[in-house]
């Protein structure tokens, strides 16, 4: 299982710190959620303090947008050469033109699914997507409770994925524990997005990646 510590439940006073300490502690990607306050109710950061993180950082970028205007958002961050920018299907009117954008900079393209859209609906964008992620919570904030269903259609989407693209990743985020990890993995999922669990974990995030993995 590879393991994206998202940001969002850093310390933001000490974020510089608490990059590298997940980077050490040997995690996959740093997952950093941008929110625009419009797109979804919170606001987080934007290119001044990515930059930071990307400084700090040892390992990928895995940038999550939940904002209104895709593109521009690509724009903003793309000149910090992410690993995967990731947009929302439910707030983009041409998403297969975005992934083709977000390639042709340089960029692996995911898109995010909330928890109430089907998998079905990117069955003819998956050929050009190098990830899917799947929301297990109402996207927003951190700490929030594990949607279950997120499982089953894990297993959908990972069935249409051998059709199509078995090279496309599937990637979760949302509540995620050690717990409810094995049945991610169990359902083919690649990738976790977890913020607090690792976080806030009492044995410290090195600890929290390892029981992940
Ligand atoms: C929610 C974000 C998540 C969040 C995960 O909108 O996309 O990445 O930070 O936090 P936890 O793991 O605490 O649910
Ligand atoms: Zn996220």
């Amino acid at each position: 299982m590879l393991v994206a510590p998202s940001i969002l439940s850093a310390d933001f006073g000490h974020l510089a710190r608490d990059v590298e300490a997940i980077c050490d502690a040997g995690c996959d990607l740093v997952h950093v959620d941008v929110m625009d306050g419009h797109f979804v109710p919170n606001l987080t950061i934007g290119p001044v303090v990515v930059e930071a993180v990307a400084k700090a950082a040892s390992k990928p970028l895995d940038i999550h947008l939940m904002v209104e205007n895709n593109s521009f958002f690509v724009d903003l961050f793309a000149p910090l050469e992410p690993e995967f920018i990731s947009f929302h299907f439910e707030e983009e009117k041409h998403p297969h033109r975005l992934i083709q954008k977000i390639r042709s900079l340089g960029i692996r393209p995911a898109i995010v699914l909330n928890p109430q859209t089907l998998p079905e609906m990117l069955e003819f964008l998956l050929e050009d997507l190098d990830m899917v992620l799947l929301m297990s919570v109402n996207p927003g904030f951190g700490g929030q409770k594990f949607i279950p269903s997120v499982i089953e259609k894990a297993q959908r989407l990972k069935a249409l994925i051998e059709k199509r693209n078995p090279h496309c990743l599937i990637e979760v985020d949302g509540g995620v524990n050690d717990v409810n990890v094995k049945e991610l993995a169990a359902a083919g999922v690649d990738v976790v997005v977890a913020g607090s669990y690792v976080y806030k974990h009492p044995n410290g995030v090195e600890e929290a990646i390892r029981s992940l993995k």
